[in-house]
């Protein structure tokens, strides 16, 4: 079902892979279908994006009247598939490259990142500042943007390993809905640190990707893997469709990149949010030092 031969390595400053059908053509099509076919969604997002979130009722019920959707996520929750991933990137980024210093040994095929609002106390408790002996999980969902979605450069949630994003339909350049991935401008502190929402004249654009039917984008999801989405205009041409996915730990992951390792520090913030808007520093030190 999933052609991860294809995936090649792209010249980048964090470890991203890149294919071109990947997923065929007419899977796409099918996958489209049982999205479009979904009765209810979870939430909306980002200003536009309808998502069916693994770990909700809604899901359980989607896999079940969707086939081919049911296929890929049996694929993906899996722990062969995760150490597949994982091993396409030791062989394509071998000495030099970005390694998280604890590896997982247990695969939580139930497990889903709970989408709940916290605030950063709260988070700081839910995360631990134990680091070792990680469990992974896959977090997916089945997506659809319609116009008006896009997202700010940012670096996903400190938990996760690998993201990845299989776009379902062809949507025209002008039309925007790009991926873009960013490179943090060259400071003499830019080894240092790494916030999760940097400011966008402290980036310089590496590579966008237009939105192609069965393309996949793969990354470790880095202190410095930063991306985002450009606006999306839907003006004659199909809604974007795509699944997002991700393995992700049951603590945060601790980078190593050469002699350097980094560790996430919370930033304070007493109103409660979605991990996903909290904002974390990646630093050399350890929090509380
Ligand atoms: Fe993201």
């Amino acid at each position: 079902m999933l052609s991860t031969n294809k995936l090649k390595k792209i010249k980048s400053n964090f470890p991203v892979l890149v294919g071109d059908n990947v997923v065929s053509k007419n899977i796409c099509n099918l996958l489209v279908k049982e999205i479009s076919n979904s009765k209810a969604f979870d939430d909306m997002i980002m200003g536009g994006r309808s998502r069916i979130n693994k770990g909700s009722k809604n899901f359980n019920l989607y896999i079940k009247n969707s086939v081919n959707s049911a296929k890929l996520f049996k694929l993906f929750n899996s722990k062969s598939f995760y150490k597949k991933i994982d091993k396409l990137f030791t062989k394509n980024f071998k000495d030099g490259s970005w390694i998280n210093l604890y590896k997982p040994e247990f695969f939580n095929p139930k497990k889903f990142t709970i989408k709940k609002k916290l605030n950063s106390s709260e988070l700081k408790k839910i995360l631990g500042n134990n680091y070792t002996n990680p469990k992974v999980n896959l977090d997916i969902d089945f997506s659809v943007s319609k116009g008006g979605y896009r997202l700010r450069p940012h670096r996903d949630d400190i938990t996760r390993l690998f993201n990845f994003l299989i776009y379902l339909t062809d949507i025209p350049k002008k039309n925007g809905g790009s991926l873009t991935i960013y490179k943090k401008k060259t400071k003499k502190n830019i080894r240092k640190s790494f916030r999760r929402f940097p400011k966008m004249d402290e980036l310089e654009i590496i590579k966008s990707f237009t939105p192609k039917k069965g393309t996949m984008v793969l990354f470790q999801s880095t202190p410095n893997s930063y991306h985002g989405v450009n606006r999306f205009i839907e003006k004659k041409c199909p809604k974007r469709f795509f699944i997002y996915g991700s393995y992700a730990l049951n603590k945060p992951v601790i980078w190593k990149y050469k002699d350097a390792t980094y560790y996430p520090h919370i930033i304070y913030s007493k109103s409660k949010m979605l991990t996903s808007f909290h904002d974390v520093n990646y630093l050399t030190s350890k929090p509380g030092h």
